[in-house]
């Protein structure tokens, strides 16, 4: 689907023009390639940054990534370990039977989303369904960092490029890609910034594979013609996949108060190539934020010293 219709330029003009945090937009129009879990690791990775973070759960069916933040806001309360927050939306799909109501319905709920925020969070994270709409195509459009998760698999692979099947070579792009270019050229109309589009391959297996060697080629050619950047990959780990019932990620305090078990080797391999990731992002961190962690950090590690004449002393 192309997008060129004027009342799209002029909702996102309009949806632009009411923004002044950083927009990150996670998507993949494949369900299940790693999407709200990459997006709740960057949560917590900027709140751990001292950043005020809001977070816009555009899957309003599965609310996955809300549901992630309320697990962490109750894990917090019963462990009473103070865990950080954002500040949680849910933009409704419109459900009539009107084209032009449900979308101007969509933007409506979206807008006052991104108004609610504008002003007091540095960041804004838009977890989003692997479905296309106009609410997806306007997300994208805004996006000042967009993450695409892919699973290492061709099926995958497919709603970015085609490919040879005899050399894998790529031959064409596909829907998705063609949208994320769509959206950027929509972008760089009302404003001259384009979008860093970032992909990063998902449940990597621990061994090589030829798979994973025509996978990888295949999103070097494909980055190059599209302009992404390439991420290192997530591994495959059971560590991503139990941490959603307390809301808790790789990159909280690996301890057993806070994870409620004993951290594994895994953890803290989970851990690193997440930071890595976050590192290439190359977010804009403001100093505000980044002293605000550092004060926290400050205030956490005297908090555990024990009290003596009334003042805060070192062991
Ligand atoms: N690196 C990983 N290792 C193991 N399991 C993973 C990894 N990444 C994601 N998962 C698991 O894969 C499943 C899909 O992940 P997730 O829900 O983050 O994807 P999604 O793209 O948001 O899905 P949807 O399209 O349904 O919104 C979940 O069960 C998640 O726990
Ligand atoms: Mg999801």
């Amino acid at each position: 689907m192309r997008i060129e219709s004027q009342a799209f330029a002029n909702a996102v003009g309009r949806a632009r023009a009411i923004r002044s945090s950083h927009v990150i937009v996670v998507a993949n129009e494949k369900g299940g390639s790693g999407k709200t879990t990459s997006a709740m690791h960057v949560v917590v990775a900027l709140l751990k940054a001292g950043q005020k973070v809001a977070t816009i759960d555009l899957d309003s069916r599965q609310k996955s990534l809300t549901r992630y933040i309320t697990n962490r806001k109750n894990w917090a309360k019963k462990t009473g370990i103070p865990l950080e927050l954002p500040e949680p939306f849910v933009v409704d799909r419109g459900n009539t039977r009107s084209v032009d109501d449900n979308e101007a319905a969509e933007f409506a709920g979206f807008a006052a989303a991104i108004t609610a925020v504008e002003h007091t969070h540095d960041f804004v994270v838009i977890d989003t369904p692997a479905t296309d709409s106009y609410l997806m195509r306007l997300a994208h459009a805004m996006a000042d960092t967009l993450i695409t998760p892919l699973n290492d698999s061709f099926i995958d692979f497919d709603v970015l490029a085609s490919i040879d099947p005899e050399n894998f070579e790529v031959t064409g792009t596909s829907h998705y890609s063609e949208m994320v270019r769509d959206a950027r050229r929509q972008r760089r109309l009302v404003e001259d910034v384009d979008t860093d589009w970032v992909v990063i391959r998902n449940r990597l297996g621990q061994l090589e594979t030829r798979n994973g060697r025509n996978i990888a080629e295949g999103l070097a050619a494909l980055s190059r013609r599209m302009s992404f950047r390439l991420a290192d990959g997530f591994s495959e780990r059971v560590v991503y996949r139990e941490m959603f019932p307390r809301g808790l990620t790789v990159l909280d305090t690996l301890d057993e108060r806070t994870l409620g078990m004993k951290p594994t080797p895994s953890h803290y391999v989970a851990h690193d190539e997440v930071v890595k990731f976050i590192a290439t992002l190359r977010l804009p961190l403001d100093e505000r934020g980044k002293r605000r962690a550092a004060a926290r950090a400050e205030w956490f590690r005297s908090s555990r010293q024990p009290f003596r004449d009334g003042g805060l002393t070192a062991d």
